[in-house]
């Protein structure tokens, strides 16, 4: 079984998506044998922007980059990604890592009858961090925006664990959190029953 743990926080150490993902990995895997565990962190080492460059393949090296990122997605059974709400949305090292995930003929397809995800039989916990409170608002950009990522890609399996209102104050940051770490084991019992 391969768990591919997936940070983009900007705040390093300071981050509430790390914390979550960090915990997410930590409960799923305890207890499981043969668990291999391989983690990106986008906002320490970000992925190039896609260019003209990177769809024409013109830089080996990026290319190759880009191809180790997508095989390492296309190989895990569980991916677990760390998404801050940055401006309505996720951080652009997120967006860059996306735009190496979903690529045509390895991770969708367009067939006569309309796009075809690739990726399917993958379970995706999302841990998200919100400075204010915007589950169910029109103004949320950031889950319904994953989930049809990833539902295109094949992948309906997606849940989400969720610290909102972290900048609203300390107290309400702390128990966000702790609301969000108490939400970890429901979110993860398919996991643990499928692994
Ligand atoms: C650049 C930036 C943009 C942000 N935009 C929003 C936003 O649009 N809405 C919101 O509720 N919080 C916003 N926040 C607050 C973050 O969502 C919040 O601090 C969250 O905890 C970030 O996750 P992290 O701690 O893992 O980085 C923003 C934070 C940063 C740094």
């Amino acid at each position: 079984m391969k768990l591919l743990h997936i940070d983009s926080s900007a705040l390093g150490d300071n981050s509430v998506t790390r914390e979550l993902t960090a915990a997410i990995v930590a409960q799923w895997s305890a207890g499981l044998d043969g668990v291999q565990v391989e983690h990106r962190d986008l906002g320490r080492d970000p992925l190039p922007h896609l260019t003209g460059g990177s769809l024409a393949k013109a830089d080996p090296a990026e290319a190759a980059e880009a191809e180790r990122a997508l095989q390492q997605f296309l190989d895990a059974d569980v991916v677990v990604v760390g998404a801050p709400m940055y401006n309505f949305s996720i951080p652009s090292t997120l967006k860059a890592w996306i735009d190496r995930i979903a690529v045509a003929g390895r991770t969708f397809r367009y067939t006569e009858h309309g796009p075809q995800g690739l990726a399917g039989g993958k379970k995706v916990i999302v841990a998200s961090g919100r400075g204010g409170l915007y589950t169910g608002s029109p103004a949320d950009f950031q889950e319904p925006y994953l989930r049809q990522v990833f539902g295109f890609l094949g992948i309906d399996d997606v849940e989400f664990v969720r610290a909102e209102g972290v900048g609203l104050s300390p107290q309400h940051r702390a128990e966000a959190i702790a609301a969000a770490k108490a939400a970890i084991p429901q979110a993860t019992a398919s996991l643990r029953e499928a692994a």
